[in-house]
């Protein structure tokens, strides 16, 4: 017999003014991405990074793309070059920029062209405090969120950081864009559970990609 949901298809869940949730969008091209991941982590390891306040993040990241976020003494940047490694990032692999095209388009916006993704890695107990993602010089831009891996809670509030927060679990190949009124929404991520994936062994990847450029 013909099972129709042998093979789940994506479906959409709006989230927020601008923000929509993509569910398993990213789950054909998952085997893919982590292999990518793996790859750009051979030329650009990751670290945990040092917040300007002397804080150690307990995600650790690693970048490809024109330009990498990171952090120094003075505050966040991003920059064309890896200090770890005082070479450029390594290039942004082609079936990153492909679905990040396919996402923002399924998500309405159009011309997104991200220069720029952030690879997180959680291990058990990792997690990413609520933040606005406001580094970009061009808020018209959105931000497409990729998860690979084990399960995370994602906080998603508002332009405020004590505004009400939702809770919504991302799983393996969900995908969430936002931009618009909700461009500059406050966000984050619970403590990683500890679990195991088949894609991914012991942790949850994140894939976020930016546009950093001033305008288009
Ligand atoms: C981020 O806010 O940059 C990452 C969010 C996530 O890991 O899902
Ligand atoms: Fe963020």
């Amino acid at each position: 017999m013909l099972d129709l949901f042998a093979d789940e298809s994506p479906w959409q869940e709006p989230l927020a003014d601008g923000a929509v949730i993509l569910r398993r969008f990213a789950r054909a091209q998952a085997e893919n991405l982590i292999e990518q991941i793996e790859r750009v982590a051979q030329q650009s390891p990751f670290r945990q990074m040092v917040t300007p306040g002397g804080y150690t993040m307990s995600v650790a990241m690693t970048n490809c793309g024109e330009r990498g976020w990171t952090t120094n003494q003075h505050g966040y940047l991003y920059s064309p070059d890896d200090p770890l490694t005082g070479r450029r990032w390594p290039a942004m692999p082609q079936v990153f920029r492909q679905l990040s095209d396919a996402a923002s388009q399924a998500a309405g916006y159009r011309g997104f062209a991200p220069d720029a993704c952030l690879i997180n890695r959680y291990a058990e107990g990792a997690k990413l405090s609520l933040h606005q993602d406001k580094d970009e010089p061009n808020l018209q831009q959105p931000i497409v969120s990729v998860s690979l891996g084990l399960p995370a809670v994602f906080q998603f509030g508002g332009l405020k950081r004590n505004d009400p927060l939702q809770r919504v679990m991302l799983e393996h190949g969900d995908v969430v864009v936002w931009g618009g009124a909700s461009r500059l929404f406050f966000h984050g991520i619970l403590p990683l559970k500890p679990g195991h994936h088949a894609a991914t062994g012991e942790v949850r990847y994140n894939l976020t990609f930016r546009s950093t450029s001033k305008s288009e």
